[in-house]
């Protein structure tokens, strides 16, 4: 079979080997398309795909109709929004993702955001400490997890709001689940976020949530630029001089957020939760065994299209 990884955001180099070590051990071929600028070029090399690895790459409808062998996709990471799962369905292609694989790799960068943010972006004068601080994490999977258990490190507070995950999953770890998103920006002074974008999400963290931040309230996005009320944020941060806005994926908006505040915004210059040489093999190699056992015994795990 024909495994395409397709990767605008190329995998670290240890992590391309052993994609190519696993499929070649059970008789497949990987083919690489890396960097590429141009969406034919992705059209062009899906047309004889039967398998299909990607990161955040965009597999919409033209993707699919273009690639008439494909069976599988895997997103080789947690967020599938990516990719038009009714269009691949419509296909009969499964669609999986390979989730907590490039979690530790997230969590780590949420809370090196936050103490970047207390610390007025590494420039000169008196910053904050994390200790003591209530840390709220908005979803609480696996990177939500990971950025509770770190944060505890740290000597924060942690509470958590997720209606899918019960209290006893989080006093196990030591965190107080709260029973409202209202509550929980209220007592945080730094939220982290990990929810999906999804329609329901769309454009939800906005002035509201944002302004009954406690003084000097941050937020730290390693989710998605799409679950942000752009417009919203822009008028807390002009209403509330004291609140902060550090993310991971850059507002559309991001230059007249950054002209406007300053040191009080920042953005990644590309998304870089999951650029880790750690993170690239896990995901990367979790992705490739998913296809080979998915071929060989019709293991469908991990489909997100179900
Ligand atoms: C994910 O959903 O797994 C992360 O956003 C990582 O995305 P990336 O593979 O494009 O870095």
């Amino acid at each position: 079979m024909k495994i395409l990884l397709a990767t605008e955001k190329p995998f670290a180099a240890e992590a391309v080997k052993g994609i190519e070590q696993i499929a070649s051990a059970a008789g497949h071929t990987v083919v690489r398309l890396e960097k590429y600028t141009d969406r034919q070029q992705l059209l062009d090399a899906v047309s004889d795909a039967e398998a299909l690895i990607i990161r955040s790459d965009k597999v919409t409808a033209d993707v699919v109709a273009a690639a008439p062998l494909l069976k599988i996709v895997v997103r080789a990471g947690a967020g599938y929004d990516n990719v038009d799962l009714a269009a691949c369905s419509a296909q009969g292609i499964v669609v999986m993702n390979t989730p907590g694989q490039n979690s530790n790799a997230v969590a780590e960068l949420a809370i090196g955001m936050m103490v970047f943010m207390a610390r007025n972006q590494f420039s000169p004068g008196t910053g904050t400490e994390l200790k003591g601080k209530t840390l709220g994490i908005h979803a609480y999977g696996n990177v939500g997890r990971l950025v509770a258990l770190l944060a505890k490190g740290f000597g924060m507070n942690v509470i958590a709001f997720d209606p899918f995950v019960n209290s006893a999953a989080m006093e196990v770890d030591g965190v107080e689940r709260v029973e409202t998103i209202e509550a929980l920006y209220s007592r945080s002074n730094y939220v982290s976020l990990h929810i999906p974008a999804t329609p329901e999400t769309r454009g939800s963290i906005g002035a509201s949530l944002l302004g009954s931040m406690p003084k000097g309230g941050t937020l730290v996005n390693t989710a998605r630029k799409e679950v942000i009320d752009e417009a919203g944020l822009a008028q807390i941060l002009s209403e509330r001089p004291d609140l902060k806005y550090a993310t991971d994926i850059a507002a559309d908006t991001q230059n007249e957020l950054n002209e406007k505040f300053g040191t009080r915004v920042f953005a990644t210059a590309k998304k870089m939760g999951a650029e880790t040489a750690e993170a690239n093999v896990n995901a990367g190699l979790a992705a490739a065994t998913q296809i080979v056992d998915f071929f060989a015994t019709g293991n469908t795990k991990f489909q997100v299209n179900k």
